[in-house]
């Protein structure tokens, strides 16, 4: 038994993270689901878009689900969920899988995974302005200990799904301290896995060759803000925001999300996707270890979209709840 936080949510979140209960309560696992609040509906009842029983519960559970939140415009003291959510768990490495689907408007021979430092770098929340607001300043933080172990989980990862090669993206050459100091641990680190092979590729080398030639890659490690726009770019060749998903592992929690928003025009229409939600709850169930019971899962909702059972974002004319239904049966 598994117990599982489910955090629907804003907009489309507690759609896709109700037809994802759906989903995996047809599979012959016992699940334990607790709901919790996060989000701008949250902070409308309770004052706060992440209570810390919420953290709590995440904390305490095998793993959680996350659907989406909505960014309200200009709340003095509103602090986004999301991003709290990562630092207060300390959600380190964000892990988000590029699979060819079968459809047309998806490339073919692509089984990419880009695993991005989640926690520092550009990200680090350390900015000031200065000179009366004419110089504003942002600290990009690297640490061996934050390297170390986002490159290390590369490497795992890698050799747990039996890949070859670990592309190390950076720009070294110019932010010689940071990026140097992530090269130098990667070089350190990549000697504990003689059979991987490590290549460096700086990061707009890459983002250039993910557009020529995405099937070349078979994991990718970066850092913070170099990983969040090539992953976005890398989701557009197989299926785009519908079919992505993501995962953030810490040592003691891990939180699974598709990589979309609270998409609120499409509330109610029953146009929202539920596959990226799928997806990221099969991600879910690698990390809980039952790797039959995801690959089942993953291969239908490939079935599903082979067939054109699928909503309009993908060509079809299927519902969320339609695509839901035809998933169970395919499981
Ligand atoms: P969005 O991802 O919600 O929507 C972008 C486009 O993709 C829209 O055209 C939407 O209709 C479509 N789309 C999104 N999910 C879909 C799905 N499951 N099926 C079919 N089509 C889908 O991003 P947007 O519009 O920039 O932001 C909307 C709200 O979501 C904002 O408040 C934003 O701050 C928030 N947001 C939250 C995220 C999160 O919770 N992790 C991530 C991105 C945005
Ligand atoms: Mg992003």
């Amino acid at each position: 038994m598994y117990k599982i936080c489910l955090l629907p949510g804003d907009g489309i979140g507690p759609e896709v993270i109700a037809s994802t209960k759906d989903v995996l309560t047809a599979l012959s696992i016992e699940w334990d689901f607790v709901e919790c609040g996060i989000g701008f509906g949250e902070y409308q009842r309770s004052g706060s878009p992440l209570p810390d029983a919420t953290i709590h519960e995440i904390r305490h559970a095998d793993a959680a689900l996350f659907g989406a939140v909505t960014t309200p415009p200009n709340i003095p003291n509103y602090f986004s969920p999301v991003v709290r959510m990562r630092q207060a768990l300390d959600l380190y490495a964000n892990l988000r899988p590029t699979r060819s689907i079968p459809h047309s408007s998806s490339r073919p021979g692509i089984d990419l995974l880009i695993v991005r430092e989640n926690t520092e770098g550009l990200y680090s929340g350390i900015e000031r302005m200065e000179d009366n607001g004419s110089r504003a300043i942002t600290e990009r933080v690297i640490t061996r200990t934050g390297s170390e172990r986002i490159i290390r989980k590369a490497f795992d990862l890698a050799w747990q799904t039996g890949r070859r090669t670990v592309h190390v993206v950076h720009k070294a050459n110019v932010l010689r301290q940071t990026c140097g100091l992530f090269r130098s641990v990667a070089l350190e680190i990549s000697k504990e896995y003689p059979d991987l092979t490590m290549n460096e590729m700086l990061v707009d080398t890459c983002a250039m060759e993910l557009v020529r030639a995405p099937e070349q890659f078979e994991v990718i490690v970066t850092t913070n803000l170099f990983g969040d726009i090539l992953s976005d770019e890398a989701c557009m060749f197989v299926g785009g925001l519908g079919v992505a998903a993501s995962g953030n592992i810490g040592m003691d929690a891990a939180v699974f999300e598709p990589v979309h928003g609270s998409a609120p025009t499409l509330v109610g229409t029953g146009k929202a996707n539920p596959v990226a939600t799928f997806l990221a709850a099969a991600m879910m169930l690698d990390y809980l270890n039952e790797i039959e019971s995801a690959e089942r899962l993953r291969c239908a909702v490939n079935d599903c979209i082979a067939n054109g059972e699928s909503t309009p974002d993908l060509g079809g004319s299927f519902t969320t709840s339609q695509v839901t239904e035809r998933v169970i049966g395919c499981l």
